[in-house]
């Protein structure tokens, strides 16, 4: 177990990115209560994803992590959620597919609620009030009433988790991933569109090799791996006073475990050394995410590996790179020439969403070629260096939406952003940029195991 270390001891730390809740004794009251609640997550299943991504990180799979930039407690619908997970699996079908590769799941859901932010407060026609910090927070109106941060909504985003994953886990196990129904998951609005063709395509080799072994006894009444799909869960761990109080030791291990979600990250803004998030995030068990920009020093990455994964543990820690499409050149090699130096056991993720925000016509928008550049740019680089570019990291939906320009046959053009511009927080590819993300990866995969050595099979 963490060396002094206990749920609670980051409140004596530095913290960045806390909201100031005007009634303390109602948030303390409130984290009390949290502190009774069921788990929403198991310690065995936080240990199955470690393992997971244990492969990941020796270069026998890839990780595809995505999901909402922030839920929110507005679009809590069953078709929302089930149109994130058909395009997420989509995307998780053409990887494994066409690239050969186990794909480890994991959402951005069921608990992404928490947003760190530029400044503390926002400024509209000279009325100052606390900047929007995310539904688990305060509401995204501006209007003083919802800006307040109110710990009752901790409450709610952890009922919504339990209901969000209640609802992954019977598509996940229940029928609906089964490989049998790859046709199903194209998504409507995106038939027609390049990428459906494409899709439909791979979805007919997929079908015809099922087909195959049935003939040969293989099927998904015999073989649940047919028929079910791993699914894991993650969030941004910043709301510290949540996370502790959904904090708890496993009766088998003996070890502490956040109960939030599978893996949890520290987020770019709140990776400081000494300060609270770091402490936190160290003494539990559950793998970790950390977001590295392009302000992070290779020494000091090392240091952060020290203290995050100190037994060296593959799968325990997942790097994920948001630099920028023009940056990652420039700073991803030497954080892995420092980590492949050192020896420490990495998974290597990109996020290419983090680094390529711009404003158009006052919307937060993504050029979308600025964020396939960005992935490209993190292979070459792994392949320069002979390392595993071990997953990507994405925000997404499997709506038609308009947040992000460019893309494929129909791209969303800047006079396009308000038509459907329904994010709470950052802009997210749409179904369609999403599978022709997912496309250009895995051929990217592809190429990569051409070059590297043969891995063995595996099997998840
Ligand atoms: N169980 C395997 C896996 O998760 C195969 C599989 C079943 C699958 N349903 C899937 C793969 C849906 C991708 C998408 O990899
Ligand atoms: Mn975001």
């Amino acid at each position: 177990m963490a060396k002094d270390w206990n749920p609670a001891s980051w409140r004596s730390k530095a913290i960045e990115q806390v909201p100031l809740y005007p009634d303390p004794n109602a948030l303390a009251e409130t984290e009390k209560r949290l502190a009774t609640f069921p788990p929403l997550v198991f310690a065995g299943e936080a240990r199955k994803l470690k393992r997971a991504l244990g492969e990941v990180a020796e270069g026998r799979a890839f990780l595809l992590q995505g999901g909402d930039c922030a839920e929110s407690f507005a679009e809590h619908g069953a078709d929302n959620i089930r149109d994130f997970f058909r395009a997420f699996l989509q995307m998780a079908v053409v990887l494994t597919f066409a690239a050969s590769s186990p794909v480890v799941k994991v959402g951005r859901i069921a608990g992404q609620f928490a947003k760190p932010r530029s400044s503390g407060s926002e400024t509209k026609n000279g009325v100052t009030l606390p900047s929007y910090r995310g539904d688990i927070i305060n509401g995204i109106e501006f209007e003083e009433a919802s800006r307040i941060p109110n710990p009752e909504r901790q409450e709610m985003a952890y009922r919504q988790s339990a209901a969000t994953l209640n609802l992954l886990r019977a598509f996940a196990q229940g029928g609906y991933a089964n490989l049998d129904n790859v046709h199903q998951w194209m998504l409507g609005f995106v038939s027609g569109s390049p990428q459906a063709e494409r899709y439909g395509e791979l979805a007919d080799r997929i079908s015809e090799t099922m087909a195959f072994m049935r003939a040969i006894g293989i099927d998904s009444e015999t073989h649940p791996s047919l028929r079910e799909t791993d699914f894991f869960t993650s969030h941004e761990a910043l709301l510290l006073g949540y996370e502790q109080a959904l904090t708890r030791v496993d009766s088998t291990s003996g070890e502490w475990y956040a109960t939030s979600g599978h893996m949890i990250w520290i987020g770019d803004r709140t990776r400081q050394i000494d300060n609270a998030h770091v402490e936190y995030c160290r003494g539990i068990r559950n793998p970790l995410g950390l977001k590295c920009g392009p302000s992070l020093a290779p020494d000091d990455l090392l240091r952060l590996i020290d203290i995050l994964n100190p037994q060296n543990e593959a799968g325990r820690l997942t790097l994920i790179g948001r630099f920028g499409h023009e940056k990652v050149g420039d700073h991803l090699p030497a954080l892995i020439r420092a980590v492949e130096r050192e020896g420490r056991k990495v998974v290597w993720s990109c996020d290419p969403m983090h680094g390529n925000t711009i404003t158009v016509n006052d919307y937060k928008t993504r050029p979308f070629d600025r964020i396939l550049k960005e992935v490209e740019t993190f292979f070459e680089v792994h392949r320069a260096e002979g390392t595993h570019a071990g997953g990507i990291h994405v925000e997404m939906t499997g709506k038609d939406v308009t947040e992000c320009t460019g893309g494929g046959a129909r791209p969303v053009l800047a006079e396009d952003l308000s038509d459907r511009y329904h994010t709470h927080c950052d802009p997210r590819l749409n179904a369609d940029q999403a599978l022709e993300l997912s496309f250009l990866v895995a051929e990217r995969i592809k190429k990569e195991h051409e070059t590297r050595a043969p891995k063995s099979v595996v099997n998840f």
